[in-house]
């Protein structure tokens, strides 16, 4: 398929963007992270281990073009970023313990656990948990649109969220879920957390009309879900070199996924589906929501 010229000028601006996003967002993670000189040493190492220096950042880049789209202020935006990110990886560090699923390679590296041990990496989890809130509690927004984001945050990371999609995740290794039992789980266990990206960028700018907030949930819940059928995807096809996890992890444990139930064919076809559901859900926004847009090109098209 050739590219028209404005399409690869847009497509190079897009890709700058996200280059500046990721690599501030690395400062401002370091910044909310406690320092390793102070004690105890090895569990703020541990924390930087888990969350510097690698992943793709899909979260914080969800948080600043939503925060953007409304106006945010920086600090705010960056914020709303560094919190959900960190929550993102406290849930990664948990996520590839021995009790869950097991894994040795994380973002390229060896999983907290194995680099250090399985108590500090539940500590890891614990304490990344409770710095986003904290990250969050502080600054300067008003206290109002604070407690907005405390609450969004809490909800998408807890039991009727994140934690409770990776309980019926682990409920199901052997089982055929129906396909509605399967949406709901990674729902829970990725959409909620990618929804509350955007809404948490928003939710630091200007107040949403009761259409705005619509649209964007409907945006946010496309993505949601096609980020989690992508990651299923990539599971089955992609290589750990380029993934910098181990692949066919999900077949090995028996997990029910997308590429199981319905078959590789069917799961590109509704990442595409949701990636156009997606951008539906954009259009009384026009063009100030191209950043969301080419996110959720980006969420659906990724290769790692
Ligand atoms: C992996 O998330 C875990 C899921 C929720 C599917 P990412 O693919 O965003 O992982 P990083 O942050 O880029 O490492
Ligand atoms: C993980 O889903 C979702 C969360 C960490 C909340 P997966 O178990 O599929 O993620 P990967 O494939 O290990 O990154
Ligand atoms: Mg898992
Ligand atoms: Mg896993
Ligand atoms: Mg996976």
């Amino acid at each position: 398929m050739r590219m028209e010229k404005s399409e690869i000028a847009m497509r190079e601006e897009f890709t700058r963007w996200c280059k500046t996003v990721q690599s501030q967002m690395e400062t401002v993670l370091l910044s909310h992270l406690p320092a390793t000189t102070l004690a105890p040493h090895k569990l703020h190492e541990a924390m930087q281990y888990a969350v510097l220096d690698g992943g793709k950042r899909v979260r914080p880049l969800l948080a600043f073009a939503a925060g953007e789209l409304f106006d945010a202020p920086r600090d705010g935006i960056q914020r709303a970023a560094c919190a959900v990110e960190m929550i993102h990886a406290y849930s990664l560090v948990h996520d590839d313990m021995p009790c869950m699923d097991d894994d040795a390679l994380r973002r390229g590296k060896p999983t907290v656990h194995k680099k250090y041990d399985e108590a500090t990496a539940l500590l890891v989890g614990d304490a990344l948990q409770a710095q986003a809130f904290e990250v969050i509690a502080g600054g300067n927004l008003d206290a109002q649109r604070k407690v907005a984001m405390v609450s969004c945050l809490a909800r998408a990371a807890g039991s009727l969220g994140m934690c409770g999609g990776q309980a019926i995740d682990l409920d199901s290794v052997g089982i055929s879920l129906s396909r509605d039992a399967l949406e709901h789980m990674h729902r829970l266990k990725t959409g909620a957390l990618l929804e509350a990206s955007v809404m948490l960028g928003a939710l630091a700018g200007k107040s949403l009309l009761s259409a705005e907030e619509l649209a964007l949930r409907a945006y946010s819940s496309a993505i949601g879900l096609a980020f989690q059928v992508v990651d299923d995807i990539l599971d089955a096809t992609a290589d750990s070199a380029t993934l910098g996890k181990t692949a066919g992890k999900d077949a090995a444990s028996n997990k029910p996924t997308y590429v199981s139930i319905l078959g590789l064919n069917e799961s590109l076809a509704l990442a595409e589906k949701l990636r156009q559901d997606a951008h539906q859900a954009l259009l009384p926004f026009g063009d100030p929501a191209m950043r969301l847009k080419e996110l959720a090109d980006l969420i659906v098209q990724r290769k790692t």
